[in-house]
């Protein structure tokens, strides 16, 4: 099987480790840097540094793929549009005069459903992103389902926050330890594991799912909890709600994970680590 991983940064690496060594799949990993390429030759055949919104580059690296999982951020670019928008055209016109992939999987973010104030949300609700970059995530989904068809399955998984081995909780939340916050923290929190995230894309590639997916956890724990437990475990000074003061956050809802469950995929940490 050849599969072309486009951005191979916290998520894209992980799955090119997994699919190189677990599965022995042909691997062809981009990076834009290329101070990058020893360490991404580690989990591929093939480095190829590109950047997504470059036409001629990504049609030379979906030649004779079968699979291709975007998983690219905005941090290099530092404009979203740029990094999502003209990589999601590109790609689609790309796929245009490609008659080899079967699969694509992109891996959007659950923050496209916006603030409901908290209600639980399933692949069928309409997101209502209330940002501008998660219109863009949101446009970017859109644009990349579009790209479906008899031979090509496009799978959309919408993840949660994303933590795991260098992006422990600890680390995340060490900067608001001891902090004022503002609003309540009664926020879901909406998280998964790294171990997840590679154990979804796998099934998503292996049953070639079609359409979107939510990919969160089974902890249904709001970010207070969340906080407060990293804070005791970690003997961190704890967070100060003030909830006179209205949260920052433009995401406030309970995601569903049942679909991509009722599909068969078993949660290998349905609960945090912390
Ligand atoms: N962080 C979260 O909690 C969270 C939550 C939900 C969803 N997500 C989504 O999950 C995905 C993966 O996140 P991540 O944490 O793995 O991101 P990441 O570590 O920042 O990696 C992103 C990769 O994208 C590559 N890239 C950036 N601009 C590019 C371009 N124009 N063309 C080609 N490649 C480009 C970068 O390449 P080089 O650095 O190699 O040059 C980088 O390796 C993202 O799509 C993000 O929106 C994240």
């Amino acid at each position: 099987m050849n599969i072309a991983i486009i951005g191979c940064g916290y998520v894209g690496y992980a799955v090119a480790q997994y699919w190189h060594h677990r599965m022995s799949f042909m691997v062809t990993a981009t990076t834009t840097t290329p101070e990058r390429i020893p360490e991404l030759q580690t989990v591929s055949q093939q480095v190829v540094v590109v950047k997504a919104n470059d036409p001629l580059g990504l049609k030379s690296v979906l030649k004779n793929q079968d699979v291709a999982l975007l998983s690219i951020s905005s941090k290099r670019l530092g404009n979203y549009e740029q990094a999502y928008l003209d990589t999601a055209k590109n790609l689609v016109s790309v796929l245009k005069e490609n008659s080899t992939l079967k699969q694509l999987i992109y891996t959007s973010s659950c923050s496209v459903y916006g603030d409901r104030n908290g209600v639980i949300v399933d692949e069928q609700t309409p997101p209502t992103p209330a940002s501008s970059t998660n219109k863009i995530l949101r446009e970017t989904e859109e644009i990349l389902l579009t790209a479906s068809n008899e031979q090509l399955n496009v799978c959309v998984l919408r993840l949660g926050g994303i933590y795991g081995p260098g992006r422990e909780l600890a680390k995340i939340y060490s900067r608001v330890a001891g902090k004022t916050r503002p609003g309540t923290g009664k926020e879901p929190a909406n998280w998964i594991h790294l171990d997840d995230i590679v154990g979804g894309i796998e099934f998503a590639r292996h049953h070639r799912l079609q359409g979107i997916y939510n990919l969160v956890d089974d902890a249904n724990l709001t970010n207070r909890e969340v906080i407060e437990r990293v804070c005791k475990e970690h003997n961190l000074p704890q967070v100060i709600w003030d909830s006179s003061q209205t949260s920052q956050r433009k995401y406030n809802v309970n995601v569903s994970n049942q679909k991509i469950k009722d599909a068969g995929y078993k949660l290998l940490h349905p609960n945090m680590i912390f």
